[in-house]
């Protein structure tokens, strides 16, 4: 059976050329980077260039990247450290975070009492720029500010920009989660400050379990992983160096082509999005899908009836590969925070379509086609 995914905010596939220069690094290329001899020295060169590499691409000094496991790892240190050593002591974010921030605050709240406010969310599920500003005003504590550039499950936007002028503003610490925007967007940390952002290679065609925290030079903080040396003291453990290799590069290639990508990838979401209209007329979408909305992300708010019951699964078995939310509430029907604080009062089964700069118009063909026949 043919399968069609369309769940890339998920993940997406490893590409052969990035496999390509992560393979000298599994086999012969094998040193650790802290070693004084050749092996060792290698390896460090290539977690360096690409260091360059990623740093040239947010418009930052090398020095400000640090190479980690991936957006949970990211999301925490700058989240704990900002707390730790940047007299934080307010935190102000969102009630529709990805877990790796909702969680992470929540329970620095519980344990260390921490002050915890949440934005208002408008009613297509965007950051309420005003209610951030009155939380900023009244604020007696120094804040952080933890707010996502992209929503995984529905896609929209935040405007950074305007959070980044009112953290200057009120002289709040800025960290953003931009998993869902680094390699799909132009992201420029010169033009829009912040203190803080990460970056996930698996969300681009890059390996799973790598990542990246830009942490902007006029900020010090302690490590948060305690032990070796490495990542210039800040992040200890021996480096993933075919893992860094590899997000440099699914870097470099999503980056190539960015504005054709993002112009295609706005129109395979506006074509799937028409033709699941004129499929099912009475269709509703989570979230703003027109304006300050991902390319990538189209969600789609199917009434819950007994056509929608099982529709997740009848689609998986149909061959096509979507989910009910973000990635961990895969396959579940419903259960996502995030619908339900801005849809409290609708039974909405949310079925997210997400499209990475390799997704076609045949394979959307393919799955309205299956949408609709699962639905009449
Ligand atoms: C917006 C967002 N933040 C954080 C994460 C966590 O990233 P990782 O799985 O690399 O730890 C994800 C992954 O789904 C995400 O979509």
């Amino acid at each position: 059976m043919q399968r069609i995914y369309l769940d890339n905010a998920a993940t997406t596939p490893l590409i052969p050329e990035v496999l390509e220069v992560m393979l000298p690094y599994l086999t012969e290329k094998f040193g650790n980077p802290s070693s004084i001899y050749s092996y060792g020295r290698e390896a460090k060169m290539a977690i360096e260039e690409a260091r360059k590499k990623v740093a040239l691409h947010l418009n930052c000094k090398p020095g400000e990247i640090f190479f980690t496991s991936g957006g949970t790892e990211s999301s925490n240190t700058a989240i704990h450290c900002a707390l730790r050593d940047l007299g934080c002591k307010h935190i102000i974010t969102s009630p529709i975070e990805h877990h790796a921030t909702l969680h992470t605050v929540e329970y620095i709240n519980k344990s260390q009492g921490v002050k915890l406010s949440y934005v208002k969310i408008t009613e297509n599920g965007h950051v309420d720029i005003d209610s951030l500003e009155e939380i900023l005003k009244n604020a007696t504590e120094k804040c952080l500010v933890t707010l996502m550039h992209a929503n995984n499950e529905i896609g929209n936007m935040l405007d950074l920009e305007a959070v980044s002028n009112l953290c200057k503003k009120y002289n709040a610490i800025l960290h953003s989660d931009t998993v869902q925007t680094v390699g799909h967007f132009k992201i420029d940390v010169q033009k829009t400050p912040v203190h803080f952002l990460n970056g996930a290679g698996h969300k681009f065609h890059g390996p799973k379990g790598t990542g990246i925290l830009y942490i902007n030079n006029e900020v010090n903080i302690q490590p948060y992983l305690m032990g070796g040396a490495q990542e210039r003291n800040m992040r200890a453990g021996t480096e993933n160096v075919a893992g860094i290799v590899g997000f440099a590069k699914a870097l470099d290639l999503a980056m190539e082509n960015i504005d054709a990508d993002v112009k295609k990838g706005y129109e395979l979401k506006n074509y799937m999005h028409e033709e699941l209209l004129k499929a099912i007329p009475t269709l509703k979408f989570n979230g703003d899908v027109q304006e300050q909305s991902l390319y990538s992300v189209l969600n789609v708010a199917f009434d819950v009836n007994d056509n929608t019951e099982m529709l997740l699964m009848n689609l998986d078995m149909a061959g096509i590969c979507v989910s009910g939310g973000s990635a961990c509430s895969s396959g579940a029907s419903g259960g996502s925070h995030v619908i339900s604080h801005i849809y409290p009062t609708e039974n909405r089964l949310p079925v997210r379509f997400s499209f990475s700069r390799h997704s076609t118009k045949q394979e959307v063909d393919i799955a309205v086609v299956k949408v609709k026949e699962l639905m009449s």
